[in-house]
């Protein structure tokens, strides 16, 4: 496939509200509201993934199903169905977008996380799992489905909420408790995170963020509660954190 010239990919890019931010080169840089590039340094994904099966679940503009491909992956497949099809803001436009003004060989499947099993789709060396568990209303069974499809190393990223208590737990959110969003449901302590993959056979889980410490917490609780997103105790108790997770 031709990667698409400018001029062309500029108006095509401005028709389409993007979640990430994309950089397509020739200076065409999709205006995601998802600080991408930011967040993937955060996640720590190996420089190199030569030879490597990446499925990255919940992908939707694919920013980190592309990097996966630009770190040497042999395969990658983005799946998602929520924000391609669902109820949400999001669409597939950007997807298709992207992958075609990239040249981009990855692969889409259109399956919703509690669909994911090695029949359905396969396993992979790599799996991703960004930005999704505190989406998902059953997120052990969720993440049963997402173990499922992991050969050997799960990159988890979510939401944390109840920093600081020891004891694994979760804090549910029935309405728009979190940053507004009536799609969040569960926001999982770090230990509760551990358990779980640790439960799912994964034996070496490490926690690749380190969570900040609790004036700046407090200080971001208070942005958040000015900004009206957030109730000033619970922003303080959260935060995101990423996991690596190995059998
Ligand atoms: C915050 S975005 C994260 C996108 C990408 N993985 C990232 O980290 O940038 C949440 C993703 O979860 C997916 N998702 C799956 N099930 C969902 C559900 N029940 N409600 C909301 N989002 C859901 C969405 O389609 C979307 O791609």
């Amino acid at each position: 496939m031709t990667p698409l010239m400018a001029p062309d990919l500029r108006s095509r890019v401005e028709a389409i509200r993007w979640y990430h931010t994309i950089d397509l080169g020739g200076g065409v840089v999709t205006r995601g509201v998802d600080d991408s590039p930011v967040r993937l340094a955060r996640a720590q994904i190996p420089v190199s993934l030569h030879g490597k099966s990446v499925l990255d679940i919940g992908a939707w503009d694919g920013f980190f199903s592309f990097e996966c491909e630009r770190r040497g992956a042999a395969r990658v497949v983005a799946a998602d169905h929520f924000s391609w099809h669902g109820t949400g803001w999001g669409t597939k436009a950007g997807f298709n977008l992207a992958r075609e003004a990239l040249g981009s060989r990855v692969e889409d499947v259109d399956i919703d996380v509690m669909d994911l099993s090695p029949e359905r789709i396969g396993t992979f060396d790599v799996v991703l799992f960004l930005g999704v568990l505190y989406h998902l209303r059953h997120p052990y069974l969720a993440l049963e489905r997402v173990a499922s499809v992991a050969r050997d190393y799960l990159i988890l990223e979510t939401v944390v909420d109840l920093v600081g208590l020891g004891r694994p737990a979760m804090a549910f959110y029935p309405g728009r408790e979190l940053n507004n969003d009536p799609t969040n449901w569960w926001g999982p302590n770090v230990p509760a995170v551990v358990g779980m993959l640790n439960t799912l056979g994964f034996t070496h889980v490490r926690v690749a963020t380190r969570l900040p410490g609790a004036f700046h917490r407090g200080a971001r609780a208070l942005y958040h509660r000015m900004r009206g997103k957030n109730g000033l105790t619970q922003a303080f108790r959260q935060d995101r954190a990423v996991f690596h997770a190995t059998r």
